[in-house]
């Protein structure tokens, strides 16, 4: 399966060779904090763009039953060793949302971080027959993105989305639930730069 569109990132190559830099952050504070503050579950979840698995395995042992993908055979084969090594057990994927892979029943709850934000200006068709596939009315969906109040310059750190563009990107098919902002947590760097983010809760109309 191709990792890369033209124009846009090959992923599985930049965890063959370690450039990933979103495995330093963490937002796991800010699922836990909508799955309590919500009253989410526990359920079937689905995790889009698992990465090496971290956000997978935290939901698992919260009590989830969890499906996650990611379109890099490398990043996969990571995060089965990592929920191996948990002692948990989730339905791990090589999928690309772009070829609307069959996942079974739509979830009540999914969940990214890093995805949407990467995403965005690609393959909006797909992404919304995949959303709309794995999705039914009522359903929840948190996306963890790069926020474009961010005050640090440069070049580095999470793409970076303004408020209205996300809205206007998803509402069609979602009702916004709530737009905090949070941050990515530098988990090895704890006085470093923990760039500005949207938690993006939204509901499937
Ligand atoms: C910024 S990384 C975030 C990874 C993970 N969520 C984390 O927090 O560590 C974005 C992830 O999305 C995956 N990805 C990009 N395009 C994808 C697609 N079309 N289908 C599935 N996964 C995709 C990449 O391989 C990568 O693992």
């Amino acid at each position: 399966m191709s990792t890369t569109l033209p124009g846009s990132l090959d992923w599985n190559a930049r965890y063959l060779s370690g450039d990933t830099p979103w495995n330093q952050h963490s937002t796991l504070h800010a699922l836990d904090r909508v799955l309590r503050e919500w009253r989410i579950g526990p359920g079937r979840a689905l995790e889009m763009g698992c990465g090496t698995g971290a956000n997978a395995v935290h939901l698992t042992r919260r009590g989830y039953a969890v499906t996650a993908f990611d379109l890099a055979p490398r990043a996969i084969d990571l995060a089965r060793t990592l929920a191996a090594q948990a002692g948990v057990r989730i339905d791990f994927r090589v999928a690309d949302f772009r070829q609307l892979p069959d996942l079974g029943l739509p979830f009540p709850f999914v969940y990214d971080s890093g995805l949407y934000h990467c995403v965005r200006r690609e393959a909006l068709d797909d992404r919304l027959a995949f959303l709309g596939r794995t999705t039914q009315p009522g359903s929840l969906w948190l996306t963890l993105a790069g926020n474009a109040n961010e005050t640090q310059p440069g070049e580095k750190g999470p793409p970076r989305v303004r408020a209205a563009e996300l809205c206007a990107e998803l509402e069609p098919m979602f009702e916004l639930v709530e737009l905090p902002e949070t941050h990515f947590e530098a988990a090895e760097q704890p006085n470093g730069w923990h760039p500005l983010a949207w938690s993006a809760l939204l509901r499937r109309r």
